[in-house]
């Protein structure tokens, strides 16, 4: 291996409660997990990006110094947009030689494109002799995404990947970017279960949530001065005004509200070990993703309910953006194995689908590894 040559893992999230509320100003609640992106990095003498996929087993270049890069709709839109945003924000990037692999199911709700822009930053970051701070590097990450491919997520993914720690979860405030650190109680596991499905609407229907939450916010902030997200707005005074919100909207509003005091509840029950109470709030967030913001779909439910009555199982609900991907659970360490078989087959049964089920700890941000 070339001597300058390093490897950069950055992980993958599962999102415990607290889910659309990132682009809404409000808290979230994810987790790192052990599914994860290696970039491995060497330096090239001149101004370019020679990025190697194993997952795609594809190879491109481009040259840093192209003012017209753009998106193509491609894996390689992660990486550059990276390199571009790291640009934009005036730092200076020596050109490299990048070899991504991955083991995070791709369009499965775990921030497989966090994670690879994460490892990535972090690569051309060090090849380059530069250093930025976890905050300023999620902003980066971020706009790579909402500027460059063109998603306009929030900084939940590229957030969590970069500061998460090994058995705790991250109460995260989207809008100041304090955060919290909560231990996860030893006895209890992370499990993600995989649908195995991907609705065709995801990426439009998150930006049709996105704009419904935004003309709530208009609406509701000419009664309510000071009201810049939906963030700053009580259940009352949806209540109060809900008759000037359509009934779409209304309920996108309602869902994004009670969203919020939940993850802050869940963090009180996280602090004081009351799994069980944490758990029904996963229950109640998982109804609210379904009727009120309706972004759940039949394997989502279905996956939800035969884990419902599991022993062991303290909660479950659909994790990230949701139209299919995976559901996160909390499952009592004794009651893991029995959990796997059961879920695997009863879902097998009514779908004909096998599931892919990963049991997770909650792991540790980017790193630099040796092999
Ligand atoms: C996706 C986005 C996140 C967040 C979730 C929903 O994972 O990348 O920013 O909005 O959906 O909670």
């Amino acid at each position: 291996m070339h001597r300058e040559t390093r490897i950069f893992r950055a992980p993958g999230r599962v999102n415990l409660i607290g889910e659309h509320t990132d682009y809404n100003d409000g808290f979230v609640m994810p987790a790192a997990i052990d599914l994860a992106t290696w970039v491995t990095v060497a330096p090239l003498e001149n101004r370019k990006l020679q990025i190697h996929s194993e997952n795609f087993d594809e190879e491109i270049e481009v040259d840093l110094d192209d003012n017209a890069i753009a998106a193509r709709g491609h894996w390689s839109d992660y990486p550059i947009g990276v390199a571009v945003m790291l640009e934009r924000a005036g730092y200076r990037l020596r050109g490299a030689r990048l070899q991504i692999r991955s083991n995070i199911p791709i369009g499965s709700g775990l921030s497989s494109s966090a994670a690879i822009e994460v490892a990535t930053s972090c690569a051309l970051t060090a090849n380059s002799g530069v250093e930025i701070d976890a905050r300023e590097l999620a902003r980066i990450c971020q706009r790579a995404e909402n500027e460059f491919v063109g998603a306009r997520v929030g900084i939940m993914d590229q957030f969590v990947s970069l500061v998460g720690q090994t058995q705790t979860a991250l109460l995260l405030d989207c809008r100041t970017l304090e955060f919290k650190l909560l231990p996860i109680p030893d006895n209890v596991r992370l499990i993600i279960c995989n649908t195995m499905v991907k609705h065709e609407l995801a990426s439009s229907a998150y930006n049709e949530r996105r704009k419904q939450c935004e003309a709530g916010v208009k609406q509701l902030a000419s009664s309510f001065p000071g009201v810049t997200a939906l963030r700053d707005v009580t259940l009352g005074q949806l209540e109060q005004h809900g008759d000037d919100l359509s009934d779409v909207v209304y309920r996108r509003c309602r869902h994004v509200i009670t969203e919020n005091a939940r993850v802050l509840s869940a963090a009180d029950d996280l602090e004081q070990g009351d799994l069980d109470s944490f758990g029904k709030l996963m229950a109640e967030s998982h109804r609210s993703l379904r009727d009120d913001y309706e972004v759940s779909c039949k394997e989502l439910d279905l996956m939800v309910e035969l884990a419902r009555e599991i022993e062991g199982v303290y909660g479950a609900r659909m994790t990230g953006g949701g139209f299919g991907g995976c559901t996160v659970n909390l499952v009592a360490v004794a009651d893991v194995e029995q959990f796997k078989q059961r879920v695997v087959s009863d879902y097998e049964r009514f779908t004909t689908i096998k599931p892919e089920i990963y049991v997770s700890n909650a792991a540790k941000g980017p790193e630099e590894v040796t092999s």
